[in-house]
């Protein structure tokens, strides 16, 4: 599968270095191409994607890929890991998420938002870091979160550790855990840690 990763810092990095040893073909599309990381122009990589990863902070995830274009963005995937938070790590858009806001802005794009509740190194290392984690997923369109759990399966998720919890409204209330997430990493004193579901 052709993936686009925006953003080179430690989400991007993460993902698209695991994707990249599952034997997806991952560009890195950064807002400074070129250099040693190889790193290509944000529109320049989506161009070419199946699935966009918005590995970017949460308050820029919209008006990168309105400068990327709608008619580049097209039906692609977009797997949405971001966090859109305030300085002081409260909610940058409180009642409202950015997966909705950029569905409700490409209507034609595939958005699913996941991973977002949880730091990177438990992203591409679950069974490693934290057996019992959840990845909850949130997305309308069935089939790309079909492809979007092939992916996290990838990474290292079992099938009965992905949590889809319906369409992309419920992306609202997995971003709403942040405050939940950094009050408990100040409480343990660390950020490996998961959000997950027992029953
Ligand atoms: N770190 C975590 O453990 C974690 C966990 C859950 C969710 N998230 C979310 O995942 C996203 C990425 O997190 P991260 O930790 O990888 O962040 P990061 O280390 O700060 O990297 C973000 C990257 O986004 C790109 N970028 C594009 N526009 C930007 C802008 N206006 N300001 C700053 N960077 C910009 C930059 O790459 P270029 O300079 O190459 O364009 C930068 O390296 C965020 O939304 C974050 O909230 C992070």
């Amino acid at each position: 599968m052709n993936i686009a990763v925006l953003g080179t810092g430690k989400v991007g990095s993460a993902l698209g270095t695991r994707l990249a040893a599952s034997g997806h073909h991952v560009v890195h599309g950064s807002r400074t191409p070129g250099g040693e990381a190889g790193t290509v122009g944000q529109r320049e990589a989506v161009a070419s994607a199946d699935v966009v990863v918005t590995a970017v902070p949460g308050t820029v995830v919209l008006s990168t890929l309105e400068e990327i274009g709608e008619d580049v963005l097209g039906e692609k995937i977009v797997l949405d890991p971001s966090a859109a938070v305030t300085p002081q790590l409260t909610m940058a858009h409180p009642g409202d998420s950015v997966a909705r806001q950029v569905q409700a802005r490409f209507p034609r794009a595939r958005v699913v938002k996941t991973l977002n509740t949880m730091n990177f190194t438990i992203m591409v290392d679950p069974l490693a870091s934290l057996p019992r984690a959840t990845a909850f997923v949130s997305g309308d369109d069935d089939a790309a979160k079909t492809v979007v759990t092939g992916l996290l399966a990838d990474l290292g998720w079992p099938e009965s550790s992905v949590l889809d919890l319906g369409g992309i409204d419920t992306a609202l209330a997995t971003e709403h855990v942040a405050p939940l997430f950094f009050a408990t990493a100040r409480a343990l004193g660390t950020v490996t840690f998961a959000l997950s579901v027992s029953r």
